[in-house]
């Protein structure tokens, strides 16, 4: 593997004086992958150029202008065809771990995919660790990039299982040893070093945790009940503020209030969700919000879905200025956009498939489509939902479907794979889907809906069992 990486970073520094673009996804995961090669060859002082695209669709590729050497970052594999259509003749770089396509003779491209290497590019590596990993091969001096890697790790959910897998253990290895990372095993809070620690336990929702998720005030008797203090002198006190005795008898509390809610076929999965491995970016500020990882992630991620990615891109660079308060504006936007989000689907309620394994919402003209996905993750929490059960948000455009699928990841340790199920359903109706096996999408013509959520049901139910 480390031989094409190396392969990949000669032919950078061949064309260290000609014209480069960097071209990545537009998700935290893509965000990191470009803000790791930005950042190398910045050190290299190597001009280039970056741009962010949600697919590689034809024609999104013949839009795009080939320059000495593009660098395509968490993408290009799964669309060879049609990068290889317009960029053959050309020089490039793919580091991707989405699963290829094959497209013989291309002489000139270096394709460092996670999946040539027998690494699962689902769970074991990101797009930013292939893109860390080239960073690597140019300079030993980037392994302090190996945090960002991590962050896009978490933005794909690589984590699912309660702790990174695979490849990606190497390269947190590479930033604990770069003195970037700690990585600690604790209950596994939202907000650890934001909120108050109320605040961080109502975000428990997966799995859902009787009177502690989207309960405040639950979550304060609780607090109380348990003697844990919720306030000290300096204000409230956060997750990270907790004594590890303190953080014993919360957690044995969540696990227990879980299993009286859980089915039982889940149980097994319940303290591998409330504990877990947590990631802090050991130089960022003490109460930021891109101490935590997980929150870091959370930030590049609202920078892409309101289609700001350079702004998340500076940020994942360094910059704690302009960039940086550009990017809290948009943190507010966007919450304010879930709230109404939240509060349309409050309104219009949601649908059930025809044998009641789906729950689904149409939210046209009134979600943006970038969006539907922020919203269908926030409503699997909300008390009205199944949690036990894949929820889809649809949004209707010029005679397409946009369709965003999320699922708890019970499910998904229980066996569930909806990328692939979307696959194979949007596929079956003339579409196209993917993504990861909690949080997915696809795109089918507006009239194929009904037939997509019945062959996707079908699927679901037949994964499940
Ligand atoms: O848009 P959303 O957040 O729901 O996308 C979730 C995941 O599904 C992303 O990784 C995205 O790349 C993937 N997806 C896909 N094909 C689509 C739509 C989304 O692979 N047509
Ligand atoms: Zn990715």
């Amino acid at each position: 593997m480390l031989t094409v990486a190396r392969k990949a970073a000669e032919l950078i520094k061949t064309h260290r004086n000609d014209s480069i673009q960097i071209i990545s996804h537009m998700d935290a995961d893509g965000v990191c992958a470009a803000a790791v090669i930005s950042k190398a060859l910045d050190r290299n002082n190597v001009e280039h150029h970056t741009k962010f695209v949600r697919m590689l669709y034809r024609e999104v590729v013949e839009e795009l202008e080939p320059t000495d050497l593009t660098i395509f970052t968490d993408l290009g594999s799964s669309q060879l065809q049609n990068v290889h259509n317009r960029f053959s003749g050309h020089d490039v770089i793919i580091a991707d771990h989405h699963v290829p396509e094959r497209v013989e003779g291309w002489r000139e491209l270096v394709h460092f995919n996670a999946h040539q290497f027998g690494l699962d590019g689902a769970q074991e590596v990101s797009g930013a660790g292939m893109a860390y990993i080239i960073a690597r091969e140019l300079d030993q001096a980037n392994r302090d990039l190996s945090g960002l890697a991590i962050v896009g790790a978490l933005g794909d959910i690589q984590d699912a299982w309660g702790k990174l897998l695979g490849y990606n253990r190497q390269i947190a290895k590479d930033s604990i040893d770069s003195k970037v990372l700690e990585q600690k095993i604790d209950l596994m809070f939202y907000g650890r070093h934001t909120r108050p620690i109320f605040k961080a336990l109502e975000t428990f929702t997966d799995p859902p945790i009787p009177g502690v998720s989207n309960s405040a005030p639950g979550c304060v008797s609780l607090l109380k009940d348990l003697d844990i203090p919720f306030k000290s002198d300096g204000g409230w006190r956060r997750p990270i503020d907790l004594t590890d005795l303190e953080k014993r008898r919360l957690a044995t509390e969540l696990i227990a209030r879980a299993y009286t809610a859980v089915p039982k076929e889940l149980v097994q999965y319940v303290p591998g969700l409330i504990i877990g491995e947590a990631h802090t970016l050991l130089k960022e500020d003490e109460r930021s919000m891109l101490r935590g990882a997980d929150e870091f992630s959370t930030c590049i991620n609202s920078t892409a879905r309101h289609e700001q990615p350079l702004i998340g891109f500076e940020v994942a660079k360094g910059d704690r200025r302009t960039y940086y308060r550009a990017m809290l504006k948009l943190l507010r936007y966007h919450r304010r956009c879930i709230a109404e989000g939240m509060e349309f689907i409050e309104q219009s309620g949601l649908e059930r498939g025809r044998r009641g394994y789906l729950q689904y919402f149409d939210a046209t003209g009134e979600i943006k489509e970038t969006f539907i996905g922020t919203i269908a993750s926030l409503t699997l929490g909300h008390p009205a939902c199944d949690p036990y059960k894949p929820m889809i948000g649809i949004i209707r455009k010029d005679g397409v479907a946009k369709i965003s699928a999320r699922c708890s990841k019970l499910l998904f340790l229980k066996g569930l794979d909806m990328a692939r199920a979307i696959r194979d359903a949007a596929r079956l109706v003339g579409g196209e889907g993917g993504g990861h096996a909690v949080a997915c999408g696809a795109q089918v013509e507006e009239n194929r809906i009904p037939e997509f959520l019945e062959r996707f049901e079908y699927l679901i139910i037949e994964q499940l069992g």
